[in-house]
């Protein structure tokens, strides 16, 4: 058999070795140093090639591709989301992605994306909240206790500084399951009967739920002021969590509007209704919490360049270390235009 050249050859992360590169780094340091990395990004927000998601919507779920490039490096990630799997013993959201050389075209990361999703999500919202929740906040209501969420307790734990969750899920057995995942992980969980009960006390309210519809997860007269509103669950058309009053009464911040007015808890409101970008907010263009009363709400549906930031993140981490797999990925003859030659060789050699 004929050897494959090093440039055939790309690293790939399996979800063994992402598991693996989560232990060795210590989860809680990983989220900071992915929020990190995404915050560094949006710090540079304008450079990136910026475009909503391409989305193929079925009656089920939707399947997605998410593209952006800084000039350099040009990443995408393949997720879908499908509420009805849990149901069927399958995840809602699974993910793979690429990240490739803009200089040559050539790819220089494959990587599982479902955990590193989970984790930029949780980074990305405490990202948002480090800069929009209460000073001081301790304490964060966790409505929908699936997948994601102990991923958004940790992060919130590690980045903001919480100390308490308070879980509420429809579904008694996801919050047990998130209740023994969170268990010794030095924060403090309350397992609660209702939406109300998770939020009482709660200067972070979170709502990552599940459903292929307008839900209303938190209706108006539930959210005082002041509070912080992590929504994380409407990220489709059709698919929201907060009743539109909510929206009137807070600052909403959102990724990138253009894909948020589609698929955010704002697609319930006018064309013309007042966001703030977020990476205005890290930058220091823009204000993010001015005072005590203010409610304000992070739309987060998901962009691409957190997903970019979180491939630069593996890129840059497992490069020189057994966490990635050389994957002969790669058609590379040694003379560029002799495709055809390579291949029959490979017949003589086989
Ligand atoms: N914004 C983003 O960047 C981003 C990233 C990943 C996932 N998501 C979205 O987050 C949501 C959650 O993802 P997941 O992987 O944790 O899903 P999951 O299916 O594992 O968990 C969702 C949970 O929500 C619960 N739920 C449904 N309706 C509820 C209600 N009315 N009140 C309380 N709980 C309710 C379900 O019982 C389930 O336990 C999905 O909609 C997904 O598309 C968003």
């Amino acid at each position: 058999m004929t050897q494959p050249s090093d440039k055939a050859l790309v690293p790939f992360v399996s979800v063994d070795n992402m598991m693996r590169l989560v232990h060795h780094i210590g989860i809680e340091q990983m989220l900071i140093e992915i929020a990190g990395y995404i915050e560094d990004d949006f710090k540079r927000w304008e450079l990136f090639d910026k475009t909503p998601r391409v989305a193929s919507h079925s009656d089920v779920g939707v399947i997605e591709l998410m593209p952006t490039s800084d000039g350099e490096a040009y990443g995408f990630k393949y997720v879908n989301g499908h509420p009805k799997n849990t149901s069927e013993g399958l995840q809602t959201v699974t993910a793979f992605g690429l990240l490739a050389d803009v200089y040559t075209g050539y790819p220089v990361l494959l990587t599982e994306m479902t955990l590193l999703t989970a984790l930029r999500t949780a980074a990305t919202s405490a990202m948002a909240a480090k800069y929009l929740a209460p000073k001081g906040a301790t304490t964060m209501a966790m409505i929908g206790n699936g997948a994601q969420s102990e991923f958004q307790t940790l992060a919130m734990k590690a980045i903001v500084g919480i100390t308490e969750v308070r879980l509420y899920d429809t579904d008694k057995a996801a919050t047990e399951k998130c209740a023994r995942n969170l268990a010794g992980m030095g924060v403090s969980v309350v397992k609660c009967a209702t939406p109300e009960e998770a939020m009482h006390g709660a200067q972070i309210l979170t709502t990552c739920t599940a459903d292929k519809k307008n839900a209303t997860i938190l209706s108006d007269n539930m959210v005082g002021a002041g509070v912080h509103i992590n929504a994380i669950g409407g990220d489709c058309p059709g698919k929201t969590e907060l009743a539109a009053g909510i929206l009137e009464r807070a600052d909403v911040f959102v990724e990138f509007p253009e894909q948020t007015r589609i698929e955010g808890e704002i697609q319930q409101m006018a064309e013309d209704f007042p966001v703030t970008e977020l990476w205005e907010v890290i930058t220091g263009a823009k204000t993010g919490r001015r005072d005590d009363k203010q409610i304000t709400l992070f739309d987060g549906v998901g962009f691409a360049i957190e997903d970019f930031s979180a491939l630069r993140y593996v890129r840059d981490r497992v490069k020189g270390t057994e966490f990635a797999d050389m994957l002969d990925m790669l058609a590379d003859p040694d003379d560029p235009r002799d495709l055809f030659g390579m291949l029959q060789r490979s017949k003589v050699a086989a």
